[in-house]
């Protein structure tokens, strides 16, 4: 039968070790694009990312492709997200997939995000094969890489494809072992129907395009369909494939990945894990494993300019009809004014729609530090979630807080482990274990506060190991702590857009770091701005920007009139991207530079 002739994979890799390079080599060897069509659908491919803003480079894509056993087979290769952030997406496909690709550079060996995903797959019962891609580099060492997969994750790796995806060397090696080794699908095409959403994207014209996997049953177009988790019925509009660009079909059947589209208006009514099912003929349970995903870390938008509140209420909304995990609530601020208080997955989705409100919808935003949710248990006995510091009830009124607390791996080599020890204890880790991977590498857990791995955590990992260490982390649970609110003044003023919840033993210290950064970046007045950084009433750091002495301009008077003008223009550029606090004002990169440890 035809179900017996597809195979449905994904291709799960540390990031850089040649995922999207494999998933176009197996695209041109399979022969069905033409190098020039090849060029397009990736150029269309690109526009789709700059839609969805987050990089997804390669794509869920159809395959045909003709084994050695004269039989042709269609390859369903099933895109992943390459993101801690967006492990439960990861998971999604991988639940869509009998088999996955475990690419492994032949010079870098096994590395935290690799292992994570080889686990998302095996809590899929994935059948995992391994592929050493790089063989070409001088540096590679495909034998050590073999015994290292055996050791580690324990693969059989005698008949491993040694691979070069960027000079295609033994490509079809892996389009063999796919075949073979990869199982096909199961499912009764005539059970109710049961459809995986494992990603999903809008767009103006044909609304929510959902991407699935029919697990039971057939799905086709005018059926009436109903989302298992949120109770919503629609009619299917149409059904279709990947071959990558979208190509209509009569039906997908049990086995079949495909898309389907059928006028839904937001992604949240497709979430990404939910299970299609008829709405006149439904199954009687879900497909198992869907998570409503929720906020990790959250932070306040504030427009620079405060008539842009609407434009910026317009952005968020058009970028979340696209973005479940998104979310906003209008806020406001006594020092910035108008904004919105933003959830997000996880640091990079942050910085992701940062960036996203910035170049696509050309607003000039002020965000504040990044929090992630207090439990705090009152005194009265309420329990209450906090997610601004602003909102922190005064602490006579606090029983206890607790924060959440993450579960983390960290793989180095082994003369690093020193330097992560240091900055794991300097973020308030807890060793939980540390294992050898091999006579080199290590693998070392921590128990890391979330709060403390928000702050450029990776980035201090990465300088302290020369870029070596990788990392990997997911929620564990809330613990209680001695946490405190950090207030910052500026001449005597708090700025609520600075506050942030902190360990007390880290209070001093963050304290002062943010005075000293602000004293750098806040410009001369004049008159002296004190900055000081206070729990409660008690100040804890203090700096000083001196007044100014002199005008600007007193030294260019009788000097040439160009001068004297560029001088002011430079001004007025610099005032535009001022905040008024009070009678001081602040430019917008010391709401960033807060953001940042040293
Ligand atoms: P992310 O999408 O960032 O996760 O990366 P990726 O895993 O998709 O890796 P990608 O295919 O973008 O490759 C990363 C880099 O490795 C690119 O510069 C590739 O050109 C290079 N690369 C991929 N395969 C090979 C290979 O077989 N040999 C060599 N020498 N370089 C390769």
């Amino acid at each position: 039968s035809r179900q017996n002739r597809v195979r449905n994979f994904s291709i799960i890799a540390h990031i850089d070790h040649g995922k999207s390079t494999l998933a176009d080599r197996l695209i041109e060897e399979t022969g069905l694009l033409t190098e020039r069509e090849m060029k397009e659908q990736i150029l269309d491919n690109m526009d789709l990312e700059r839609e969805r803003g987050i990089t997804i480079k390669l794509q869920t894509t159809r395959l045909v492709y003709k084994a050695k056993d004269g039989n042709e087979y269609i390859l369903n290769l099933i895109d992943t997200p390459g993101h801690v952030d967006f492990n439960y997406e990861v998971s999604r496909s991988l639940a869509a997939c009998e088999g996955a690709l475990l690419v492994v550079d032949a010079a870098q060996g096994i590395e935290a995000q690799t292992l994570a995903n080889v686990y998302l797959a095996l809590d899929q019962d994935l059948e995992i094969i391994p592929v050493i891609n790089k063989i070409d580099l001088p540096s590679a060492r495909p034998e050590e890489i073999k015994k290292e997969i055996e050791d580690v994750i324990g693969l059989d790796c005698s008949d491993i494809p040694l691979i070069s995806a960027k000079e295609g060397i033994n490509i079809e090696d892996v389009l063999e072992s796919i075949v073979q080794k990869i199982p096909a699908p199961k499912g009764d095409s005539g059970a109710p129907l049961k459809a995986l959403i494992f990603d999903s994207f809008y767009d103006s014209y044909k609304g929510v395009t959902a991407y699935i996997r029919v697990v039971e049953g057939t799905i086709k177009p005018g059926m009436k369909i109903k989302m298992m988790a949120t109770d919503k019925e629609f009619e299917v509009s149409e059904v279709g494939i990947f071959t990558p660009s979208q190509v209509p079909v009569d039906e997908l059947r049990a086995g079949d990945v495909g898309y389907v589209t059928a006028s839904i208006k937001n992604v949240r009514d497709a979430r990404v894990g939910d299970t299609i099912t008829e709405a006149d003929r439904p199954a009687n349970k879900p497909l198992p494993g869907y998570k409503k995903v929720t906020p990790m870390v959250y932070c306040g938008v504030y427009p620079a300019e405060g008539e842009d509140f609407n434009n910026v209420k317009d952005a968020l909304e058009k970028l979340q009809v696209n973005d479940a995990a998104l979310t906003f609530e209008p806020e406001t601020s006594a020092a910035l004014g108008f904004g919105f208080r933003c959830g997000f997955l996880g640091l990079l989705h942050m910085e992701i729609i940062q960036e996203r409100l910035e170049r696509e919808f050309d607003l000039n935003i002020i965000t504040t530090a990044p929090s992630v949710i207090y439990k705090i248990k009152k005194k009265d006995g309420e329990i209450i979630n906090i997610q601004n510091p602003t909102n922190l009830p005064p602490l006579t009124e606090i029983e206890y807080m607790e924060e959440p607390i993450v579960e983390s791996s960290i793989m180095a080599p082994k003369e690093y482990v020193g330097p992560i020890m240091e900055l794991c204890q300097a973020r308030r880790g807890t060793l939980k274990n540390m294992e050898y991977l091999d006579q080199t590498r290590v693998v070392l857990h921590y128990d890391l506060p979330l709060n403390e791995v928000i702050y450029d955590f990776f980035d201090a990992l990465k300088s302290k190991t020369k870029g070596f260490a990788s990392l990997d982390y997911e929620l564990k649970g809330y613990e209680r702590s001695d946490l405190v609110k950090l207030d910052i003044l500026i001449n005597k003023e708090v700025v609520d857009a600075f506050s942030i919840i902190v360990h007390r033993e880290k209070a001093y210290e963050r304290g002062r770091s943010i005075a000293e950064k602000l004293k750098e970046t806040i410009p001369r007045h004049l008159f002296a701005i004190p900055i000081q950084a206070a729990i409660g009433s008690k100040i804890v750091a203090r700096e000083t920007v001196k007044a100014l002495r002199k005008d600007v301009l007193a030294k260019c008077y009788g000097g040439d009139v160009s001068r004297k003008k560029k001088l002011l223009q430079k001004q007025k550029e610099g005032k535009k991207r001022m905040r008024q606090l009070g009678n001081v004002e602040v430019p917008q990169e010391a709401f960033l530079s807060v953001l940042k440890f040293d």
